[in-house]
């Protein structure tokens, strides 16, 4: 028998959902979201898929915003980044404020994250790299606001349908996603109406989930091959309908599986280039 050290390897356990990929939220302006995304936050403009004037996507390590023009969407709670420097953030979103006046951005710095609000209204807290989360740019979580009562039945159908880990807490639950990613649900009373946007996510068994699905009449969308859609939370013990966010569900066959995602160093400007410095490995 091994002696030393006793480890939790529960911990490292990692369910079906191993990826959450991108968060696709319409936008009314395009320059106005580049700005903010991109100048402000410092992200990256995806080089090789490129709609033209009509959507952006925004690569944030191996995350992504999708932002296709459309009336503005809001996600009901906040989205959590990691990014390398939050004092160069500060400076970014400086930069942009006088552009951006007018619109609901604002930023505010608080210990040990800074809360930032898009043209639109979606909040995004945004941490740095070492500290809470190990990723050094990315999309670590997003938390939701949820009706009361409602994300214990939350957590369960996570677990049953994803096999994900689960915590849950008094009127809250987190479910483990992939590395060092999670879904947050958090039980508020004031909730506001669905507007339609939606979280990707890659599950390694595509079929079972998709059965229990389809079994419910939950399918939204059977997309292609390699995906489909449900809307709708259900508790699996009772049925009711708990929550609606879209979710992309994609096998590990959707071509976009894996895809190497181009990072640019922010730090890098006209005035300062360095050569070499261009790229930001996340
Ligand atoms: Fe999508």
């Amino acid at each position: 028998m091994a002696t030393g050290k006793i480890y939790d390897r529960t911990t490292e356990d990692v369910g079906n959902i191993i990826a959450m990929e991108h968060v696709n939220i319409t936008v009314p302006d395009q320059s106005l979201a580049t700005l903010f995304y991109v100048n402000g936050l410092g992200l990256t403009r995806d080089p090789y898929i490129d709609f033209g004037p009509n959507n952006v996507w925004i690569n944030a390590g191996n995350q992504q915003f999708h932002l296709p023009t459309n009336k503005a969407q809001v996600i009901r709670g906040h989205i959590g980044i990691v990014l390398p420097d939050l004092n160069a953030l500060d400076e970014r979103l400086y930069s942009v404020e006088k552009r951006l006046r007018g619109t609901k951005f604002s930023f505010k710095r608080s210990k040990g994250f800074l809360s930032v609000t898009c043209p639109w209204g979606n909040k995004i807290k945004c941490y740095e790299s070492g500290k809470l989360y190990t990723m050094r740019l990315g999309i670590p979580y997003i938390e939701f606001n949820v009706p009361s009562g409602t994300s214990k039945g939350i957590a369960r159908f996570y677990k049953e349908l994803f096999n994900c880990r689960t915590l849950t807490r008094k009127s809250s639950c987190q479910i483990t996603i992939g590395r060092g990613q999670n879904l947050r649900f958090k039980e508020v009373k004031n909730n506001v109406d669905y507007d339609g946007h939606h979280i990707a996510i890659y599950v390694v068994d595509f079929s079972t989930p998709h059965n229990y699905l389809d079994d419910h009449s939950l399918i939204t969308e059977e997309s292609d091959a390699h995906q489909y859609r449900f809307k709708t939370i259900i508790d699996p013990n009772t049925g009711e309908k708990l929550f609606d966010i879209e979710h992309e569900v994609r096998s590990l066959h959707h071509p976009m599986y894996g895809r190497f995602l181009v990072n640019r160093n922010a730090a890098q400007s006209f005035r300062n280039y360095q050569q070499g410095l261009d790229a930001f490995v996340p």
